[in-house]
Order: C-alpha cells, then structure tokens, then sequence
C-alpha cells in the first residue's frame, strides 16, 4: 500500500489589502504534474517587493485569491515523467510562478509545483537561505541586461547579446582598449547585485550607485567604480565620467530605487553626449521620460530567452563559486508560513543590501 501524501499548508492573498491567510490547500501528487513539472519541498522562501505591492494594490493581472511568492528553496520530492536534469531529494533553488501559473504554482506554500526550466541546483555546501536569494532578482537582471530590446549583452546562457554587442565587446577586449561599460542604478539591491554579476560575466565594465555604506560589498561582486546616490552633485559626476569615457557605456539599468530613482537615472540620459538606452524596473507614467530618452520598463512576460542562464550558467558558476548569492539573507526568527507576513511586514519597512527570508522550519 503507498503511504498516504503528505499534507499541504498555503499563505493566501485572498484580495488585495488584507493579511495574508494560511490555509491548507492540495498536495500536488505526481499523478497532477504535467510532464516537465516537479514539486519541490520548501525548506526557505525569500519576499520581493513585488509580493507586498501586491497586498496593497490591485494590478489588472492578478486574479484573486492568489498564492504568491516568487523565490523558493527546497527539495525535489515529486517529478512529471519528462523531467531530464534533476532527480528526488536534490538540493534547488526554483522561480515560482504563482502570480500568472495558478495556486498549484505559488511559492508560498509548504510543497510548490515549478517547471523544471527554472530550477537549478545549489551546491552542497550553501545553506537554502543563502541560495533562495536569488530568483526573481536573477531572472530579472537577465531579462534586462540580455534582451535585445533592452541593453542587448551577452549574458552567459541567455543565447542572446546579438552578434554585433558580441563582437564590440569581443573586440574592445582583444585590443586592449578600454571595455564596454554599463550604468546599474540601485546596485546593492536584490535586481543590482545580481545586474552587476551578470553584467562582469558578460564582459562588461560596470559603474553603479549604492549608499557609501555598501560600495565595498558591490566592488566585491565586480563593479569598478561606485557612487553614492544621494550625493547632491551625483547626476553631474556620472555625466562627467561617462562623457569621459566617450561612446563606450551600453546603456543604463535602474534596477532599484523605486520612482525616486527615475528622475536621476532619466537626467544623466539626457545630459550625457551619447545616446543612453535606460532599462527601468519601474512602470514609465507619462511625462517621466524626457524628449529624446530611450526608456522601457523590464517585464519578463516569457521567460524563454533566459532559461539557460538557469541550466547552464548558474550551478556552475555557484559550483565554482564565481558567482554569488547576494543580498545576504535578513533571516526571521518566525518559522514557517506564519513568518511570511511578519516578512511583508520587515520588507515594507526597507531594507539595505539584505533580502528578507522565513525558514520553513
Ligand atoms: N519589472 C520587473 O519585472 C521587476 C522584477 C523584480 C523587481 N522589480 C522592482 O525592482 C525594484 C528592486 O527590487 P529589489 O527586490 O531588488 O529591491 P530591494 O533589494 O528590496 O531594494 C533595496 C535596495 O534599494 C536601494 N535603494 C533604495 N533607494 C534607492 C535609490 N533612490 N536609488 C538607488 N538605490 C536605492 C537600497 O540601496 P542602499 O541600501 O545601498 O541605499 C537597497 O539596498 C523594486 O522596485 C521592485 O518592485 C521589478
């Protein structure tokens, strides 16, 4: 006789602007898995700020009630009949995709159902907390630096930089001139740190903004030269240094700093000599992009064009350690589903240079 499946515990958003309701809800068995999905244990959720949005304010495609939750850490303890690259109790850090997959999807239960194109394995010896970090903050930089519609790199795995952004790149290093650069506004965020990694990994020179008080922790994931945002003349150094530079930055990244971040970011475009691209985390009300500014909001709508960033790039350079997982996680002594409101609650508060985590027990 097979033992009977476990039982399953989920943080409902049941509408907008009211707490979050744990409840029990359905295990998934394999028997409901389509043939690339697996289940995967958690063992440490980590909360973006899109989650505490999303408790405040109605967007057109959520559907409520919803399970949120976007980073996951866990075990593997079911998989769909087609699943190629990972096998039972192996050690994963996985995006969820409850907002748009269904309940089954959301991250913020005790056994959540991904599809294993956004699962990767962590190495032995980092602790779930430290790898769930990473997914949605990942995800995003890879959508933004890499896509061609946005800064156009040649993100490791992402298959995409196009052959012309391969061959500056390629080419400026050959010749020992200076590299190409890259701006990311709001680096020691959880979108920055992993903007910045991915952008050194691409083969770019990286300029970011972060507090005085974490330059040393963004030097340290590869940037070379860092300013203080709230610096008042912070607009007028990077303008000086870029137009220094010439033609060689790519564009810029906002990739924290919520609307307060807009207008600096969209300044130093429109002041610089060369013609700055800006990818922005930040929905583009009208009137913020100033005449002649090339600005569009990142938004992962398909997640395709990233998917080997997630199978090829990153448990190797985990593995090999040359790629880290950053913020550092802001643990709560609250365990467990029960911890995950108390996090909203942490994150909405701010945060500098750590991302929010709840251990499930
Ligand atoms: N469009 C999308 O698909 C997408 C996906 C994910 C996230 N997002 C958005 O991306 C943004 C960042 O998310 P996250 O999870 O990375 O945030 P986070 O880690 O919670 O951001 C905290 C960091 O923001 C930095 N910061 C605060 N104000 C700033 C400013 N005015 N300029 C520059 N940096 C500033 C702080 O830096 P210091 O401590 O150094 O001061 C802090 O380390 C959020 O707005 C989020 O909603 C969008």
């Amino acid at each position: 006789m097979s033992s009977p499946s476990p039982s399953n515990r989920a943080a409902w958003q049941q509408q907008c602007h009211t707490p979050l309701q744990i409840e029990s809800t359905p295990y998934p068995t394999s028997s409901t898995l389509s043939p690339t999905q697996l289940v995967i244990k958690v063992h440490a959720w980590a909360i973006n700020p899109a989650d505490i949005i999303l408790q405040d304010t109605e967007m057109a495609f959520v559907k409520y009630p919803v399970i949120l939750g976007e980073d996951i850490a866990g075990t593997i303890v079911e998989q769909g009949t087609g699943v190629s690259r990972f096998k039972t109790e192996d050690r994963v850090i996985a995006f969820a995709l409850g907002a748009s997959g269904g309940p089954a999807m959301g991250g913020f239960q005790e056994y959540v159902v991904v599809d294993e194109s956004l699962v990767a394995r962590i190495p032995g010896w980092m602790p779930f907390e430290e790898g769930v970090v990473l997914p949605l903050g990942l995800t995003t930089a890879a959508h933004a630096l890499s896509q061609k519609e946005y800064l156009d790199l040649p993100v490791p795995g992402s298959g995409t930089g196009t052959a012309k952004a391969q061959a500056e790149i390629g080419a400026a290093a050959e010749d020992g001139k200076r590299k190409k650069s890259v701006l990311i506004w709001g680096a020691s965020s959880s979108v920055g740190s992993n903007a910045v990694q991915l952008a050194v990994a691409a083969g770019v020179e990286v300029l970011a903004t972060a507090s005085k008080s974490n330059f040393e922790s963004v030097k340290k994931l590869g940037a070379s030269l860092v300013f203080d945002y709230k610096d008042d003349d912070v607009v007028e150094s990077i303008v000086k240094e870029l137009d220094a530079r010439g033609d060689d930055c790519v564009g810029i990244f906002q990739a924290a700093g919520y609307a307060a971040a807009l207008q600096p970011v969209m300044e130093i475009a429109s002041k610089v000599r060369s013609d700055l691209f800006v990818a922005t985390t930040m929905h583009l009300v009208e009137g913020v992009v100033p005449e002649g500014v090339r600005a569009k909001m990142v938004f992962g709508s398909g997640h395709d064009h990233v998917l080997g960033v997630w199978s090829e790039f990153l448990p190797v350079a985990l593995e090999e350690r040359r790629y880290l997982a950053m913020p550092r996680p802001f643990v709560l002594e609250t365990r467990g589903l029960e911890g995950i409101q108390e996090g909203y609650d942490v994150l909405k508060k701010g945060v500098s240079a750590r991302k929010v985590v709840v251990l499930a027990e």
